[in-house]
């Protein structure tokens, strides 16, 4: 792999790749032969430094570094996940073919199916009034109490789909802060709220104090015997959830070869399913279903993900760019960003390779992001004229859900393809100064200023257009990301499906919380948390 990375750095000084500007000018038709579609996805990829001999050197990288090998033991069931011992199959909850998936030899589908009934069922029951609160009151208010993959997906889904809302509001307790639950719980009536505590340990600390926070709300405000009626549980620990005290038509399992930042599709679904229904929620799995299909079987020079992958892998080794920016021109996609954070950087943001030892070169950039127009009055600043290149991902729909403000949608499209190709042309020394003397200031004047206003441009996106955002898009959209991490995973040679990096700190709180409390002395710590523990303790009311 080394070797085909150095032809890659060798194939881009030659052909001076990154001058993306002057490849445009070279090649009308960039476009056509740097883009691919799947149905009415369209991945636009001609504003990235590549060209054919970068591209088959890439696609060479993917059947050197067993990108298709990998692919098929994770679909088959592999338990690629080595450090522990699991499948990785998130692909089989969304697995709408039907098809079976063997693990260990047991076709997991029929279980597969069983959850998604189960929870329709529970859905139904909630959305229409037909299960009820404790004094007989329709739930209004749906409340997930969970963390990490236990949170994002639904919060990020449920307000993607807001067009198909139709079913109780849906609210999210993620932090420990108190403050989260407390802000919470305020707007909230008890007699017509339901909890649905999200973990797929039902260990993590965060979810289980808040957990307890909401059991006291409802047991205070409506006596001990209401808890059955306000609770719901999602989890892979079911005897921990039954100890919660939560009846057992009300838990919600999942298994250990779904990792909490792919459960989105799982029982972890279960707000966003209450929310936009049980219909809307299958659409949600067939887009992402379309999306392995097309994945699993399309040539690589049409296939989004593994083009997706490729790129990124070729942005962050052989390009050497640190970060990379998600700007939805969408508002309704505005915790996509941070739901991609999760699962691209506590999936590749690893040190060691699959064989133990520290990886060569780099492995998963920065991920970070903002919905447009509003990151353009805060940050594209840096993206377009800073000293680092981002590598911009921009995506866009045709069609918004309000026609009545048609004029707003189109301001938007043109907005992200203004931004694209600014990223892409910039502007010359030359330019900027004829905009000044054409403006009546004087030569020297300009010269002082234009360079200001010099953008370099050959900035890379990529640009994703789509019809517009209904739940098959989303589900499509986000399985295409999980998929690209995958690719890049594979390339850098790591398990993109363990996470001990989140593991110390949890550990280490563990043992500091003692110590806040003023039950323990800090002493054993380092002199800086000895110092912020003397002074917390010093100020605590
Ligand atoms: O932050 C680490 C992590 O294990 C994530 O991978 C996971 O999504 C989150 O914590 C929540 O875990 P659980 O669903 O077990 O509460």
């Amino acid at each position: 792999m080394q070797a085909i990375i150095q032809d890659l750095k060798s194939a881009v000084a030659k052909s001076n790749a990154t001058n993306i500007r002057a490849a445009f000018a070279a090649d009308p038709d960039r476009f056509e032969r740097f883009s691919a579609s799947f149905d009415d996805l369209l991945m636009d990829y001609s504003k990235t430094a590549v060209n054919d001999e970068i591209l088959l050197l890439l696609e060479r990288l993917a059947e050197v570094g067993g990108v298709v090998k990998k692919r098929e033991e994770m679909f088959s069931g592999s338990p690629i996940n080595f450090t522990e011992g699991r499948a990785v199959l998130h692909t089989a909850l969304r697995n709408r073919s039907n098809t079976p998936v063997l693990v260990d030899g047991t076709d997991v589908m029929p279980d597969v199916n069983a959850v998604i009934s189960a929870m329709g069922v529970f859905a139904d029951g909630i959305r229409s009034g037909a299960l009820r609160g404790a004094t007989g009151k329709q739930i209004t208010d749906v409340v997930n109490i969970g963390i990490g993959g236990s949170d994002l997906g639904p919060v990020m889904a449920t307000l993607a789909l807001a067009p198909y809302h139709d079913g109780p509001r849906a609210h999210f307790v993620s932090n420990v802060d108190g403050a989260h639950v407390a802000d919470t719980l305020r707007l909230l009536d008890a007699e017509t709220t339901l909890f649905i505590i999200a973990s797929k340990t039902f260990t993590t600390i965060e979810t289980m104090t808040n957990a307890a926070s909401a059991r006291a709300f409802i047991a205070e405000k409506l006596g001990e015997t209401a808890v059955r009626h306000h609770f719901a549980a999602v989890s892979t620990a079911l005897d921990k959830v039954a100890a919660f005290g939560i009846e057992s038509d009300r838990i919600f399992g999942f298994w250990d070869w779904v990792g909490g930042r792919y459960s989105i599709w799982s029982a972890i679904g279960l707000p966003l399913m209450i929310a936009i229904g049980p219909e809307n929620f299958g659409k949600f799995l067939d887009g992402a279903h379309a999306m392995d299909r097309h994945f699993r079987t399309a040539p690589a020079r049409q296939n989004l993900p593994m083009l997706l992958g490729l790129i990124g892998f070729y942005h962050r080794n052989v390009l050497g760019y640190p970060s990379r920016a998600i700007l939805p021109y969408d508002q309704r996609l505005l915790r996509f960003p941070a739901y991609l954070q999760q699962l691209d950087m506590e999936s590749n943001g690893k040190g060691v390779t699959v064989d133990g030892k520290p990886v060569e070169g780099n492995s998963g950039p920065v991920v970070w992001g903002e919905p447009g127009t509003n990151g353009q009055h805060a940050f594209y600043q840096l993206i377009h004229q800073g000293t680092s290149i981002i590598p911009a991902e921009f995506m866009i729909a045709a069609n918004g859900f309000e026609p009545h403000l048609r004029h707003q949608h189109e301001l938007l499209i043109a907005n992200c393809l203004a931004q694209s190709e600014a990223l892409m042309k910039g502007r010359t020394f030359a330019e900027a100064k004829d905009q000044l003397t054409s403006k009546g200031m004087d030569e020297k004047q300009a010269d002082f200023i234009a360079p200001h206003r010099v953008f370099t441009g050959n900035r890379p996106s990529i640009t994703f257009v789509y019809d517009r955002l209904t739940p098959f898009a989303l589900g499509r959209l986000i399985a295409l990301y999980e998929h690209r991490v995958f690719v890049e995973g594979v390339l850098f040679r790591i398990n993109s499906f363990d996470q001990w990096g989140v593991e110390l700190g949890k550990e280490l709180a563990t043992g500091l919380l003692p110590v806040v409390q003023g039950k323990k002395s800090a002493e054993g710590h380092d002199s800086s948390t000895q110092g912020l523990v003397a002074a917390l303790l010093a100020e605590r009311a």
